[in-house]
């Protein structure tokens, strides 16, 4: 793991931003696995700035988003449908069509996610993957478990998570269940850019820098991944 460390969110943000824009350039067709949560909001805003500076072109560009809740309408103000949508998407010019973001409502959730995963195979495999990291080691919505996950499935958020995500919902209550990429097609993307700003995460950096590669961190699996980055605040730092 290549691990960088930056004064601020910002100086974080240019840099995550830059990594996505070297691989737009170098392919505009490429594959990107995107993230929600409040990490990847400066980088999405850098990448539309660049957007609309003429840098970038998304227009042959596919995503996959990593995760979506269950049982939540799909333009609910709190789906990472309507958050992909809002933080990035509709500023940009990508094609709707080549945006893939798990239907949490599919009656066959086996069925969604086997499809969503042999969907990311179609397209070549990911190129690039951004993560956030959950204050518990979660990425994606892999929660502390006995097993590592392999593919794409539908996941009981745990407390922690519930804790951390509930100040967002004021209207509907919080979704219990998501469907989420696995561990397995998270650690099958070409590259993986994780980022974690803040004090909260520092026990989580902590843990999947430093400790053993286990499933009850998910995010020490990462450990094991041959073209990883992990873009760091000094907070989020701190422990290491
Ligand atoms: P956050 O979420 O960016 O909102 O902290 C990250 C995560 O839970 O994966």
């Amino acid at each position: 793991m290549e691990i960088r460390i930056f004064e601020n969110a910002n100086e974080l943000a240019l840099a995550a931003a830059d990594i996505f824009a070297t691989q737009i350039k170098k392919n505009p067709a490429s594959v990107l696995g995107l993230a929600t949560g409040a990490s990847p909001v400066p980088t999405y805003n850098r990448l539309i700035e660049m957007y609309k500076a003429g840098e970038i072109s998304f227009a042959d560009i596919r995503t996959f988003n990593l995760d979506e809740y269950c049982d939540l309408p799909k333009d609910d103000k709190n789906s990472y449908y309507t958050f992909m949508h809002e933080n990035l998407f509709n500023a940009v010019d990508i094609k709707e069509e080549n945006v893939h973001i798990l239907d949490g409502n599919a009656e066959d959730a086996e069925k969604e996610a086997a499809d969503f995963d042999a969907a990311i195979v179609a397209a070549g495999g990911i190129d690039i993957q951004l993560l956030g990291i959950g204050n518990n080691g979660h990425i994606g919505f892999n929660e502390p478990a006995d097993e590592f996950t392999t593919g794409t499935f539908k996941v009981k958020l745990t407390d922690s998570t519930l804790q951390a995500n509930s100040r967002y919902f004021d209207e509907n209550p919080m979704p219990h269940y998501a469907l989420t990429m696995g561990v397995g097609s998270i650690m099958a993307a070409k590259k993986i850019v994780l980022i974690a700003t803040g004090p909260a995460k520092a026990q989580a950096i902590h843990d999947t820098v430093k400790g053993e590669v286990t499933a009850q961190v998910p995010a020490s699996i990462l450990q094991n991944h041959a073209d990883c980055v992990l873009l760091l605040d000094k907070a989020a730092a701190s422990l290491l």
